[in-house]
């Protein structure tokens, strides 16, 4: 089995809750290789407004203009991903740091108004393949492109869920800054199911960045994937499944 996982930006602030996790993880993995998908939504936001530039969100996806994603580009594919790439080769798992522009890793669809944001078209899960082979775990910054070669801002929860589909993936696993999803009253929703999750949505109790993860959660499961995992530490979270009972 090909494990994917992704952390949200916020967690490769702090080193020793990066290391707690990336423990975690490899343990799941068995220390075999695995796929590692981050964010880093919040040191995005924070160069932004160092620069002045201001942006704005639509249902949890940042609408991105050019210059702004010149700076997602530099966090995520520069200091983020080499960030948790250090982390990672420092704890003695071989890494590699790459974004979905290399080797070709993930084409997008421009959804053009949201600027320069993409949808994931296409996975060319083949050179993950290699790269795993060789015994290289993957840290994947999500920015990724057109087939005219445009940048495009791809929210990792995305590149995650399609990266676990394309690589058959039995379980996925979003690590977030929340213990899982909360329901109104703010306690922890230990299952879900795809169509509650829905109606979650509906009824805005699910919002701003938890919105992505969900529907892209939702679509794994369409495709087959037994469960996604969110939540901020192993021992407890929120596990999505197919059916109704969470079973
Ligand atoms: N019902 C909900 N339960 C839990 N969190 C929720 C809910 N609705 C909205 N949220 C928000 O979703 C946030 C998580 O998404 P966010 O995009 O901020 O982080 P991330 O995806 O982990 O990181 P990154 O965007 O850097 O990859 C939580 O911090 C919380 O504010
Ligand atoms: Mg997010």
């Amino acid at each position: 089995m090909s494990l994917v996982v992704k952390l949200g930006g916020s967690i490769a602030e702090n080193p020793s809750a990066l290391e707690k996790v990336i423990r975690g993880i490899n343990d799941i993995a068995n220390g075999n290789p695995f796929v590692l998908v981050h964010g880093g939504g919040k040191q995005i936001t924070s160069l932004l407004s160092e620069l002045g530039i201001e942006t704005y969100f639509v249902e949890g996806e940042r609408y991105t203009d050019r210059r702004t994603m010149e700076v997602v580009e530099m966090v995520l594919s520069g200091l983020v991903n080499k960030q948790i790439t250090s982390v990672l080769c420092h704890m003695g798992i071989k890494s590699i740091g790459i974004s979905g522009r290399d080797l070709g890793l993930i084409t997008t669809r421009r959804k053009i108004e949201l600027g320069y944001v993409g949808e994931i078209k296409a996975v060319d899960v083949e050179p993950i393949k290699k790269l795993l082979g060789l015994g290289f775990t993957l840290v994947l910054s999500p920015v990724s492109e057109t087939e005219d070669g445009l940048p495009c801002n791809v929210n990792a929860d995305f590149v995650a869920i399609e990266v676990g589909k394309a690589l058959k993936a039995d379980k996925l696993f979003l690590f977030t800054d929340v213990i899982g999803i909360l329901d109104g009253n703010k306690n922890l929703i230990t299952k879900l199911d795809a169509n509650t999750a829905k109606s979650l949505i509906e009824k805005g109790i699910i919002k701003e960045g938890m919105i992505p993860k969900v529907k892209s959660a939702i679509s794994a499961i369409d495709a087959g994937v037994k469960e996604v995992w969110i939540g901020n530490n192993l021992s407890q979270g929120t596990i999505i499944r197919g059916k109704k009972d969470g079973h």
